[in-house]
């Protein structure tokens, strides 16, 4: 596997085999499943794979972890290599943004709400880089994972509105035994918080059980019935719990139309944790109460 630093260096680098269908993995290193899950896919659908590993600053807000995210460049390319990576992409923060970053990229809508309203100017920063990086590698595929469903939805609105000519491909979310969904930040969690951080899953879960026995028909029960549980837990403290159509994000009424999202996000002593589960959309009424 090549290790490349240099935007015109992994352009010379692919300008030969252009023929060959390319798959992209955008992400910001400390590989953990999740990411190798999407790596992974990547090279079964794909004859070359480029990975990036890039911790971008321009989608930290003041006071979040840029400076503590963690690092470790060597385990990753070991890790994406194995996976199935052909390239890893590793530019530093000058090269990504020589002269800092005067153009940026703003999905409107999308972006007001669930992680966009808690962390402004997130997606902004999320959509310049994925935008630069589409431009540098030019893949035919680029892979993301649900766990960032908010994410997905930003980048597919993006790819439509901007004519980008890729395909995004959405992958499930990896998790831990307990349900914990896998992220590069689950280092920061104490063991006591690591302990309390699979209700996060157990309750979206319970949640989806409720709503397949048809006893939450209402995007507000839901959000309820969630917000209830999670408020239980000792030391975690909410930030969002909603319930919205998705891909639009929209407020919902009824959940037995329009596919759904069923999102929270939470703090845990200084870790923030995001979950989902996205519910599907039904060709009738299943619901039993009113
Ligand atoms: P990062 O958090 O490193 O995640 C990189 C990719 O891995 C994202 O598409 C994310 O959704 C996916 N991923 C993370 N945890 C996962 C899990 N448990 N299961 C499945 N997929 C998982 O997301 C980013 O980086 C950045 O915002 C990025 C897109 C790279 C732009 O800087």
């Amino acid at each position: 596997m090549q290790k490349i630093e240099r935007i015109a260096q992994l352009r010379d680098f692919l300008r030969p085999h252009r023929e060959r269908r390319l798959g992209l993995v955008p992400t910001m290193g400390y590989l953990h499943e999740g990411h190798l899950s999407l790596i992974r896919q990547a090279a079964k659908e794909c004859e070359q794979v480029v990975v990036s590993v890039f911790v971008n600053p321009l989608q930290f807000g003041p006071g979040e972890d840029l400076d503590r995210y963690p690092r470790d460049l060597e385990r990753d390319q070991k890790l994406a290599g194995e996976a199935g990576a052909d390239i890893l992409f590793t530019p530093g923060v000058g090269e990504m943004y020589p002269n800092g970053a005067k153009t940026t990229v703003r999905i409107t809508g999308l972006t007001d709400r669930l992680c966009g309203a808690s962390r402004p100017g997130h997606f902004d920063g999320v959509a310049t880089v994925v935008s630069k990086l589409f431009h540098i590698v030019e893949p035919d595929r680029a892979y993301f994972g649900q766990k960032d469903a908010q994410q997905v939805a930003v980048i597919q609105q993006m790819v439509q509105d901007l004519n980008f000519p890729v395909e995004v491909v959405s992958c499930p979310t990896v998790r831990e035994a307990d349900g914990l969904a896998m992220s590069s930040r689950n280092v920061y969690l104490s063991p006591e918080e690591r302990k309390q951080a699979a209700i996060l899953y157990k309750t979206l879960r319970e949640a989806t059980r409720e709503r397949e026995a048809g006893r939450l028909c209402r995007a507000a029960e839901a959000v309820q019935f969630i917000r209830e549980r999670l408020e239980k837990a000792e030391g975690l403290l909410i930030d969002y719990v909603e319930v919205l159509s998705y891909p639009e994000l929209e407020p919902l009424d009824r959940l037995d139309g329009d596919r759904s999202i069923a999102a929270v996000a939470v703090r845990l002593g200084s870790t923030r944790l995001i979950d989902n589960v996205i519910w599907p959309q039904e060709e009738g009424t299943r619901c039993t109460s009113p």
